[in-house]
């Protein structure tokens, strides 16, 4: 595992839509996600090919929360424990710097996002209609870190 770099976005931006079942996600991880958030957004390779990744960050509005914007892991090399260890990292990371409380929103249809956010210790704060826009239901998650 390393952090992510600009260099990391073709090969990633290539795979999303296909992690995530065939659903168009490409257009909601623009390359500034890999040019302007390296310290917080964490990828893991094998053989120079990335398996997993985490795109993250500080709340500029409120620097005691960090938020994960995207995290992914490669179908092939999914329940073995990547995902874990990219929040971990990231969690490790942003509370050095004073965060928190970690934010993360999922769709409510995403029910193995939101048992995994649950087995990593997130809490489901609630489910908000039309958060991302009409028709755009999220439901919000959020994790405290131990002091
Ligand atoms: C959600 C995702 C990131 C999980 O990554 P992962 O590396 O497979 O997760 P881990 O192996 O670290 O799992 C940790 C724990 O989460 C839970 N979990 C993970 N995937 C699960 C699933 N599909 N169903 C139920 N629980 C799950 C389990 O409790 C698991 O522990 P266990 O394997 O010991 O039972 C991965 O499935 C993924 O990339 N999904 C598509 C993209 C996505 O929806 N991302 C999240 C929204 S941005």
């Amino acid at each position: 595992m390393r952090n992510a770099t600009e260099a990391d976005y073709d090969p990633i931006i290539a795979r999303v839509d296909e992690w995530w079942g065939g659903r168009p996600m490409r257009g909601l991880l623009p390359r500034l996600f890999f040019q302007h958030f390296e310290p917080t957004s964490f990828v893991i390779e094998t053989d120079g090919t990335p398996v997993a990744f985490l795109a993250g960050f500080i709340s500029q509005t409120d620097p005691t929360v960090g938020y994960v914007h995207f995290i992914g892991v490669d179908p092939a090399h999914r329940r073995a424990g990547l995902g874990r260890r990219l929040y971990e990292r990231f969690f490790e990371t942003v509370a050095v710097n004073g965060v928190t409380r970690v934010r993360a929103i999922t769709s409510p249809l995403n029910e193995q996002s939101i048992a995994f956010h649950r087995s990593i210790g997130f809490a489901v704060l609630g489910m908000h209609a039309d958060y991302d826009g009409p028709g755009d239901d999220r439901v919000l998650l959020e994790r405290a870190l131990a002091s």
